[in-house]
C-alpha cells in the first residue's frame, strides 16, 4: 500500500512545492515510487493555478530539484485522501487543525520540524518577503525533514 503525504504552507507556491519535490526527488533515488506519493496544498487559495514562486524555483533548480507543481487550496476530503499532513508552521498547523473533520483526523498533521533530526527550529519560516538566504534556509530544513521522514517511512514499513 502507498504511504501519501501532503504538504501544507500559506500559498502554495513557496514552501510546501518545494517539500514535495525534494520528496519525490528522495523517493525516486531510493526506488520508492511505488510506495510514497507525495503532493501538497496552501491554506490560503490566492495563488490556486500558480506554479511555484520564481525565486523558489530557481534556489530549487540550483539544487537539482524541478518544481512543477500548481497550487491548490487544502480541502477537506484531503484528510480521507493522505495519510500524513505537513505543515511548516504554526499558523498553518491551526489552519490545518480547524478543518480537520475529525481526531482521528487531526492526529495526521505534523509538523516539517518534527522530522529535521540536527537543526532546533521549530518551523519553517515564510521566506515570500525575505532575500536569497532566506530561501535557502528553507531548502536546508526542507531536505533535513524529508530526509528524517523518508527514514521513518522506510523503517515503518519493516515493522
Ligand atoms: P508559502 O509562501 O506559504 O511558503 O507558499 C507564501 C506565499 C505567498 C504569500 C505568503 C507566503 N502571500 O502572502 O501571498
Amino acid at each position: 500500500m502507498k504511504t501519501k503525504i501532503l504538504f501544507v504552507c500559506l500559498g502554495n507556491i513557496c514552501r510546501s512545492p518545494a517539500a514535495e519535490g525534494i520528496l519525490r526527488h528522495m523517493v525516486a533515488r531510493s526506488g520508492l515510487e511505488d510506495r510514497i506519493e507525495a503532493d501538497s496544498a496552501g491554506t490560503y487559495a490566492g495563488h490556486a493555478g500558480e506554479l511555484p514562486d520564481p525565486r523558489m524555483r530557481r534556489a530549487a533548480a540550483r539544487r537539482g530539484y524541478d518544481l512543477t507543481h500548481r497550487a491548490r487550496r487544502i480541502r477537506r476530503e484531503d484528510f480521507h485522501a493522505f495519510d500524513r499532513i505537513v505543515v511548516m508552521d504554526d499558523a498553518n498547523y491551526e489552519n490545518v487543525h480547524r478543518l480537520a473533520p475529525s481526531r482521528d483526523c487531526a492526529g495526521k498533521i505534523f509538523r516539517m520540524t518534527d522530522f529535521c533530526r540536527r537543526s532546533a527550529r521549530t518551523c519553517v519560516p515564510d521566506p515570500y518577503y525575505e532575500g536569497d538566504e532566506g530561501f535557502e534556509l528553507v531548502l536546508d530544513l526542507l531536505e533535513e525533514g524529508c530526509e528524517g521522514l523518508l527514514d521513518e517511512l522506510r523503517n515503518r514499513s519493516r515493522d
